[in-house]
């Protein structure tokens, strides 16, 4: 009964999203999208000439989430347009395995929701290759002393090739997919021995998780932990929060390892303790108590997480899973969405981290997941990040 509730709104929800994307992708269809200007314009970040420069260019590592909305709306409506516009953004990104220099652990996040997606819907052959040239890219940056998969590139004068961070527990999706698409089980073997890795050093035992985690690269002994994107040593980055309960949900129906389940309730469980009561999420979960920082796109990666964990628990707690991430997905849509005409994206009030002096604002992938998050509770079964036979998004739906 709730969740033929659930399902009624969300496609209430949809309706709007529909009639929006209608729109917007036609207006930005040449570019490839990351923010809005303070008219409300999308910027375009397809930038070939400063493909190299990882903040910016055509590498930067947000690029693949306009393809993946794209490619969720040609699912739903079947509209060629959606196809052509996915299609085109992954063919620009392709040029960044020219560059080589921007590209680092993120490349899940590039090609997974780009060109995996196309060859799934699609059996795209040059996608399939596409993708398995991204996947070699991340397997490459495995550090087998300390079993992990380095972050970023070395940009400025600290040494960071023993940093791991939360983050990478998405993007190693693209290694399980290409393990099952190649029948080659290193690309698994690693994403499981990262997994493994995160699951004993990052998470705390009261199921917060940290940021970056720093290894000696020669032997594998872990240092310290970082707050990188969060307040600071010790605190709680909510999207990173988000990237560790939906990445080990995903590890867990990947692979059906019972250790990453239990991983992803934990994280599960702190994070429901810690969400207020209005469903808006703060950019940190142990900020001051002063601070009004909110991060709307870590809200709709966390009601993510706990849509895919409410498919592999016991009826009651997938209840509660899916009751909090509703929670959080309506005070999005209701209070941080502008359905309008006057801004190109539809989820506000984002932040790219807590110390930049710039928050508030609009970031494409937060839209990616929450359009992802009403599909899901509307009763499709997304399967973006999931390595199994069925498309990108199951043609079924969920009765
Ligand atoms: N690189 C992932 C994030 O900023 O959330």
């Amino acid at each position: 009964m709730e969740q033929k509730r659930h399902a009624a709104w969300a496609e209430e929800m949809l309706e709007k999203v529909r009639d929006k994307m209608a729109w917007v992708s036609e207006k930005n269809r040449d570019r490839i999208p990351y923010t809005t200007d303070e008219k409300g314009n999308y910027d375009d970040r397809s930038d070939e000439g400063r493909a190299w420069n990882p903040d910016d260019g055509l590498c930067w590592w947000t690029n693949g989430f306009w393809g993946g909305i794209m490619w969720l709306l040609y699912q739903d409506t079947g509209e060629q347009r959606y196809l052509e516009i996915a299609r085109s953004s992954e063919k620009k990104l392709e040029k960044c395995f020219d560059s080589f220099y921007g590209l680092h652990h993120d490349v899940g996040f590039m090609f997974q929701p780009t060109a995996v997606t196309d060859y799934r819907l699609t059996g795209n052959a040059d996608s399939r290759r596409i993708a398995l040239h991204a996947a070699n890219l991340l397997a490459g940056r495995f550090n087998p002393a300390g079993r992990f998969i380095r972050a970023w590139n070395r940009t400025g004068e600290r040494d960071n090739s023993g940093w791991a961070i939360i983050d990478c527990m998405f993007n190693i999706s693209l290694l399980y997919w290409a393990s099952a698409e190649s029948g080659d089980p290193r690309f698994r073997q690693i994403a499981m021995l990262h997994a493994d890795t995160v699951m004993e050093h990052f998470i705390r035992p009261d199921g917060s998780v940290c940021h970056i985690v720093e290894f000696d690269p020669e032997s594998g002994k872990m240092l310290g932990s970082l707050g990188g994107q969060g307040y600071g040593e010790g605190s709680s980055w909510t999207r990173g929060q988000g990237w560790a309960l939906y990445g080990f949900a995903c590890s867990y129906a990947n692979t059906g390892k019972a250790a990453y389940l239990e991983a992803a309730e934990r994280v599960a469980r702190y994070c429901m303790a810690n969400i207020p009561e209005s469903g808006i999420i703060p950019v940190d979960f142990r900020q001051p108590g002063d601070a009004a920082w909110e991060d709307s796109c870590g809200a709709c990666i966390i009601a993510g997480g706990f849509l895919e964990l409410a498919k592999h628990v016991r009826k009651s707690a997938g209840e509660e899973y899916r009751d909090c991430a509703v929670r959080i997905l309506k005070a999005i849509a209701d209070t941080r969405a502008d359905w309008s005409e006057g801004c190109d994206a539809i989820v506000q009030n984002c932040s790219a981290s807590w110390h930049d002096s710039r928050h508030h604002f609009t970031m494409v992938y937060a839209d990616y997941f929450l359009i992802e998050a009403l599909y899901r509770l509307a009763g499709t079964d997304v399967r973006m990040w999931l390595a199994g036979e069925a498309g990108a998004v199951g043609a079924a739906r969920e009765e």
